[in-house]
């Protein structure tokens, strides 16, 4: 046995502290204090059960401290899909004011913060939601106490967010916007539509102030979108005749499943069409099909499992992050094909509506979205369907196309895919901003008629 020596022992003693000094480093910078989220925590939605839905909001990154015009800043909603999965990913990988990455640090690979040159609270509030109860770090009592069907969703989001309105007084006369992505484009119109319909039998100040919503690739009318994989992958070069014969097959009976009411089968068959679409073109994900790996929202999951990161969003260290909660998509599993179009049709009718998708997501693109979206029923469709599609410029770049008509505004972006603000964040930021403030392509050209007759 070696003995040790006064000077080995001082090396030692040196490296264990250089070793516990990184150690410290590294997690005290996990989530730099500038990273903070201005609120974040729980919203109760059931107080004698104890269900809440976990929420982070960044204060617009222009207003910080200026209460007259803060009163009156937008505050943007985001709900991430699934269903089931957390908007922890729209906050740190799409459109969050700080998104995560892995970085070399000492020749060690870590996940680090970068600030987003494209995030979403430049100019407006950014409220991430983890809905339905159960999903990221929301906490569902029972499984039992998951909602399963978009009436049940929206009950529970409603109440979050009359009471995250209710922790600033400030909150009650900004006005709201709701967005999300992919199975956000049921929950979108579902909460939107509960809102109009709740507004009018509540008192002035229980009422949720609601300017728009926008869906991102989003799924809406599933019996319809199950329809087009086929058409779609055979047009990109993806299948052959014979195996878009198969694909045709494959659908038909999802949509027929569906037209029976068939639900959860239904679910089941719209999951073989995508199986078979997978393994035919071997694509590494269908959310963009130039990708030859899926998207990284594992580095989320990775750094959500630091308990120095669980802390700064009031989120108890025992809490397991999961991407996308199993349980919540079986609670769901009956809901997926159920159709939202006709709460489009009626916020359509009273608010304004933005459908927005990334050119290269073969799940919930641009073709899925058109096919349902031409079989609206609203009298504003044919003016929508006539408008031209305004070519889409940032900073002087094409970045893609918007069709508006009244209330209905529809932006194809480019080199994207699912998920959308990820591959294009600045431009995603330059769409919400445009589209918020009625400027660029969205300005309201009927009133600049008006003008132009005086
Ligand atoms: C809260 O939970 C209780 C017990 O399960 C239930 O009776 C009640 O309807 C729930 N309230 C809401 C608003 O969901
Ligand atoms: C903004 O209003 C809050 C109360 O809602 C007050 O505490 C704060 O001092 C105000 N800030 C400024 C800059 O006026
Ligand atoms: C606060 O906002 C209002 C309205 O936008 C603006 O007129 C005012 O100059 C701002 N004040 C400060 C101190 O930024
Ligand atoms: C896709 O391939 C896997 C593995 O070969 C197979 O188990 C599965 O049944 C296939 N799915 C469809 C829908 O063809
Ligand atoms: C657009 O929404 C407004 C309410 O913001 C409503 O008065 C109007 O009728 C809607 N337009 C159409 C064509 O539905």
């Amino acid at each position: 046995m070696e003995s040790t020596t006064p000077l080995k022992k001082l090396i030692i003693v040196f490296f264990t502290l250089l070793i516990q000094l990184q150690t410290y480093y590294s997690s005290a910078s996990a989530l730099p204090k500038e990273a903070h989220p201005t609120k974040s925590g729980y919203l109760p939605v059931n107080t004698t059960t104890g269900s809440a839905i976990f929420y982070a909001f960044y204060e617009s990154q222009q207003h910080p401290t200026n209460n007259t015009s803060l009163s009156q800043t937008p505050i943007v909603i985001w709900l991430q899909g699934g269903p089931g999965c957390s908007s922890m990913t729209g906050n740190l990988y799409e459109i969050g004011p700080w998104l995560v990455a892995p970085s070399l640090r000492h020749n060690v690979e870590h996940l680090e913060l970068n600030p987003n040159p494209g995030s979403w609270n430049r100019i407006f509030g950014l409220l991430f939601l983890d809905n339905p109860i159960g999903t990221g770090f929301s906490i569902a009592s029972t499984p039992e106490e998951i909602p399963t069907d978009q009436e049940g969703v929206a009950r529970h989001l409603f109440i979050a967010i009359r009471r995250f309105i209710d922790l600033d007084p400030l909150f009650k006369s900004r006005p709201i916007y709701i967005t999300g992505e992919s199975y956000g484009g049921k929950y979108v119109p579902s909460i939107g539509y509960y809102i109009l319909k709740r507004n009018p039998v509540l008192p002035v100040s229980e009422r949720v102030n609601l300017h728009g919503v926008a869906i991102s690739n989003g799924l809406t009318d599933p019996e319809t979108q199950v329809g087009t994989y086929a058409l779609h992958s055979y047009y990109l070069g993806l299948i052959n005749e014979k195996q878009k014969t198969q694909l045709e097959k494959l659908q038909s009976e999802a949509i027929r499943l569906t037209k029976a009411g068939n639900w959860n089968d239904a679910t089941d068959a719209r999951l073989d069409v995508l199986g078979f679409l997978e393994n035919v073109t071997g694509l590494a994900t269908l959310f963009d099909f130039r990708r030859y790996r899926p998207y990284d929202t594992n580095w989320v999951v990775d750094f959500l499992k630091n308990p120095e990161v669980k802390k700064a969003l009031g989120v108890d260290e025992s809490m397991v992050f999961e991407e996308c909660s199993d349980v919540v998509s079986a609670a769901l599993h009956s809901d997926v094909m159920k159709s939202v179009r006709f709460k489009v049709e009626y916020l359509v009718k009273n608010t304004k509506v933005l459908l927005f998708q990334g050119q290269c997501d073969l799940r919930d693109g641009v073709f899925s979205a058109e096919s349902w979206m031409k079989k609206m029923n609203w009298e504003g469709l044919q003016r929508f369907l006539d408008a031209e599609r305004d070519v889409w410029y940032v900073n002087g770049v094409l970045a893609g196309y918007v069709q508006k008509s009244d209330n209905l505004s529809h932006a194809v972006v480019l080199a994207a895919g699912h998920f959308l603000a990820t591959d294009q964040g600045v431009n995603s930021q330059a769409l919400i901003e445009d589209w918020i403030l009625d400027r660029g392509l969205f300005v309201n050209k009927h009133i600049q008629t008006l003008f132009r007759d005086l």
